[in-house]
């Protein structure tokens, strides 16, 4: 499903960016990472109602994937107490270190500190915007099968919350990390364009150039900063849903580089550390730019 591009090379691809509903894949097939158990150091390990609540909201997502109709989830006091408490610390953080282009979107979708956004409510606005979509998912999925859907302006969402017992932490995407951290940005045409070029390189990567894709994402769309008339700002997820991340980020520990497409491609990372290397991006279109460069050489 998501090998059968209608093209062989990435070239004749690159300048379609209007995805159409009829041209979406099925999502019957996507391939799951081993996640099926809450890994025993997740918070909510032990907890049968916190289970219990997610298997809940893992069937909405297996839901959509045989209708095709997202269903809104009926949070809980408790849960959006969650999201009160750490978009609540967020927001000040956001205020100092956040790409002004990521403040007024966060705006735009109307995520607010008050109450967790559905992915319904922020589709209606993506759609006007930039025509990107969010299509639920219950956990991680496989890299080129995540990758890939962005070729089609859809980024997979997860709804369910963190664990009450540390707000402030999750091991895995949640609902925080999502719309905090990933969908504002979307509304960004050069930044949609950019995500899309990387599902269409997915595509057709080797395993090689996924490996490098995936670093490509995580110095960007994950832990990205950016150049704001001389001063550096944040627009990477993992950055603006974490206050230790984003606190860091901007701390001396950290080497702030220009963006370089080759060295970045080539960065090894560890997933579970602080990092102590960032890439500044001068703009989301020229990140765009050399994305479609790199993406064009793929199959030559
Ligand atoms: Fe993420």
């Amino acid at each position: 499903m998501f090998t059968d591009t209608a093209t062989s090379t990435a070239g004749t691809v690159l300048e379609n960016f209007i995805v159409r509903d009829e041209d979406l894949p099925e999502f019957k097939d996507l391939e799951f990472e081993d996640i099926n158990q809450l890994h025993l150091d997740h918070p909510g390990a032990n907890d049968t109602e916190y289970r219990t609540r997610r298997d809940y909201i893992a069937s909405l997502a297996k839901r959509f994937r045989e209708t095709g109709e997202i269903t809104d989830v009926d949070y809980t006091d408790e849960e959006q107490g969650i999201w009160r408490h750490v978009a609540g610390r967020l927001e000040e953080l956001h205020e100092q270190h956040a790409s002004p282009f990521y403040l007024q979107a966060k705006h735009d979708l109307g995520i607010t500190t008050e109450r967790i956004p559905q992915l319904t409510e922020m589709n209606r606005r993506l759609k006007e915007l930039t025509g990107f979509r969010l299509a639920p998912i219950e956990g991680l999925v496989e890299t080129r099968g995540f990758l890939s859907l962005l070729s089609y302006r859809t980024m997979l969402s997860t709804q369910y919350i963190r664990h009450h017992s540390r707000p402030d932490y999750t091991p895995e995407p949640d609902i925080v990390h999502e719309a905090i951290g990933h969908i504002p940005m979307f509304t960004n045409p050069s930044f949609a364009d950019y995500s899309q070029f990387v599902g269409l390189g997915a595509k057709i990567a080797t395993d090689e150039q996924l490996e490098e894709l995936g670093r490509l994402y995580w110095f960007t769309v994950e832990f990205g900063l950016v150049q704001h008339e001389g001063d550096v700002k944040a627009y990477g997820a993992g950055l603006l849903s974490s206050y230790g991340e984003l606190e860091h980020a901007f701390s001396d520990e950290v080497d702030r580089r220009p963006f370089n497409l080759e060295e970045v491609i080539n960065h090894d990372y560890t997933y579970s550390d602080m990092q102590p290397v960032l890439y500044v991006i001068p703009s989301y279109a020229e990140l765009k730019e050399v994305t479609k460069r790199y993406i064009e050489s793929f199959q030559k």
